[in-house]
Formats: structure tokens, C-alpha cells, sequence
């Protein structure tokens, strides 16, 4: 394995980043987007991000130093405030990304840990994230449960009759 460190993103990993989204977004499913338009799109979009706090979005790479391996970002989203002993920040997870040549040696666990931790110390109330199915083992692994109470509705979705 190779040797490699968790760290904060900052907007010199913009490209790195997006160029990693497309090939994490790419893996399963095929683009309607050029890569090139792509990438520039998404890096536009992430450098907006890190400079400025208002969306509160974090990232966390893997880096060995030559090149990033893995990436996770988490948003904080606000509650409304309320008088009662609850926290009032939930944290949505996404775009979580080993590259296949490192997979299944700990480093997705770790990055994940990393996140969460963090999101433990900002007092955050619950997580989220919406789970492939291979990915389910590792997130029960790291503290996180499947939970009955989520009611969700897609973009396109028939309203039922009632
Ligand atoms: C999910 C992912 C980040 C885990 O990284 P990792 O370094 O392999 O993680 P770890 O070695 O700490 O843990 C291995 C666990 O990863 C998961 N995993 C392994 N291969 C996977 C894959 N191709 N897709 C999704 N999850 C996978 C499994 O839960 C596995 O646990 P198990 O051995 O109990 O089945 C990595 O597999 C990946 O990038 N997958 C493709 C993208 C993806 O599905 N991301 C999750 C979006 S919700």
C-alpha cells in the first residue's frame, strides 16, 4: 500500500477534484457531458465553494503526495432554530470516492471517519447520505444506520391519489 494522508481540500485541488468527480461519476454510468466541459464546469463550481463559507461545504482528499486518491465532501444544512436541547446543523455526505486500485484496504473507512468526526465536533444533529448498494457493509461499520423515518420524493415522481 501506498503511503498516503487525509487532509482538508483547498481550491489548489480544484482540478484534481474535478477531474475525479467525472471518473467516480463516469464509473457506472456513461456521461452526457464532454469531460472537458465537464471538469471546467465542476471546478468553476467547486472553487466558488471554498472561497466562500456560505454554502458550508468541506472536502477531505487522499493524497500521497504526487496525486489525490479518494475524496469525500460533507454540507451542513441548516435547521430552524428552536428553544429545545437539539443541535441545529444536520450534515449531508456525498460524493464519496476511492480509486478502484486502492479500494478495500481501509483508506474509505478512514476518510469517512475523518468526516464524521469532524461533523461530531461542529455539533451537527444527523447525517445523511444516500447509499449504493455495495457501499452499505462500510457505512454500518462506521457508526451509521439505515433509518425508517426518511420520507423522499424524486423530481419526476407520480403523486399518489389520495
Ligand atoms: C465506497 C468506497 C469509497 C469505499 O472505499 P474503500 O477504500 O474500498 O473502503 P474500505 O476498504 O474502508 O471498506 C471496504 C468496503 O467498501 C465497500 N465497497 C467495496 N467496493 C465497493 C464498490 N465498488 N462500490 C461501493 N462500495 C464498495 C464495501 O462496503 C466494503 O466493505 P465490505 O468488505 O464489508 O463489503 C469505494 O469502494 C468507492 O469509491 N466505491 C465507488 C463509489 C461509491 O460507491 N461510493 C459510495 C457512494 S454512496
Amino acid at each position: 500500500m501506498r503511503r498516503v494522508r487525509i487532509r482538508v481540500a483547498t481550491p489548489a485541488d480544484c482540478q484534481a477534484l474535478a477531474e475525479m468527480r467525472y471518473r467516480f461519476r463516469t464509473e457506472l454510468e456513461s456521461p452526457t457531458e464532454p469531460q472537458s466541459r465537464f471538469v471546467r464546469r465542476c471546478r468553476s463550481w467547486m472553487r466558488k465553494r471554498f472561497c466562500s463559507g456560505s454554502h458550508r461545504w468541506r472536502c477531505w482528499v487522499v493524497d500521497d503526495g504526487k496525486e489525490l486518491l479518494g475524496h469525500v465532501w460533507v454540507q451542513l444544512f441548516e435547521k430552524i432554530p428552536n428553544p429545545v436541547n437539539e443541535p441545529e446543523f444536520h450534515a449531508y455526505v456525498t460524493s464519496f470516492y476511492i480509486v478502484p486500485e486502492l479500494r478495500n484496504h481501509g483508506l474509505g473507512s478512514r476518510l469517512l471517519k475523518k468526516a464524521l468526526s469532524w461533523c461530531r465536533r461542529q455539533g451537527t444533529d444527523a447525517v445523511i447520505l444516500w447509499a449504493t448498494p455495495g457501499s452499505r457493509s462500510l457505512y454500518r461499520r462506521c457508526g451509521l444506520l439505515e433509518s425508517a423515518g426518511i420520507f423522499e420524493r424524486r423530481g419526476d415522481a407520480p403523486r399518489p391519489r389520495s
